[in-house]
C-alpha cells in the first residue's frame, strides 16, 4: 500500500510539472518581418519603392517629423538623387505626415 501512495505522489507531481511547461511552450511572439516595417496606406506603395533604393526602410519610423520636417527629409533625399516628381512628393509628405508625423 505504502509503495503504491508513493507512485501516485509521482505521477501527480511529473503531470503537474508538464501541464504548464507544454502550453507556455506554444505561445510564441510574432516578430514582424523587417521587410515590412511600414504602416498600411494610401501612398504605402511609393514610398517602398522610392525611398527603398539607397537604403532600408527602418530609418522612416525611427523618427516622427512634422509636415514640414517631412518636406525638407524629402527634399534632401532628392538632393541626393532620389528619383521623386512633384506630385510623387506630395503624396509621399502625405503618407508620411499622416503615419509618422506628429500628434496634436
Ligand atoms: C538616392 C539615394 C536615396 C534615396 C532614393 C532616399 N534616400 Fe534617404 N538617405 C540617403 C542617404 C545618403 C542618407 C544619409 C545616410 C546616413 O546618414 O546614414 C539618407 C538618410 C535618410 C533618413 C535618416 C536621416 C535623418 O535625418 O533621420 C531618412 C529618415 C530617410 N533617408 C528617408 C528617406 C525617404 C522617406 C526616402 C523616400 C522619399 C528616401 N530616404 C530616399 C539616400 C537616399
Amino acid at each position: 500500500m505504502d509503495r503504491f501512495g508513493v507512485l501516485i505522489v509521482c505521477v501527480t507531481v511529473l503531470l503537474a510539472a508538464a501541464i504548464p511547461a507544454a502550453t507556455t511552450g506554444s505561445q510564441k511572439d510574432d516578430t514582424p518581418s523587417t521587410n515590412d516595417t511600414l504602416e498600411e496606406g494610401a501612398g504605402k506603395d511609393l514610398v517602398v519603392k522610392k525611398c527603398s533604393v539607397c537604403h532600408d526602410l527602418e530609418r522612416i519610423p525611427a523618427r516622427r517629423r512634422d509636415r514640414f520636417g517631412w518636406e525638407d527629409l524629402v527634399d534632401n533625399m532628392t538632393s541626393r538623387g532620389a528619383d521623386i516628381t512633384t506630385e510623387e512628393r506630395q503624396t509621399i509628405v502625405d503618407y508620411l505626415t499622416a503615419h509618422y508625423g506628429i500628434p496634436d
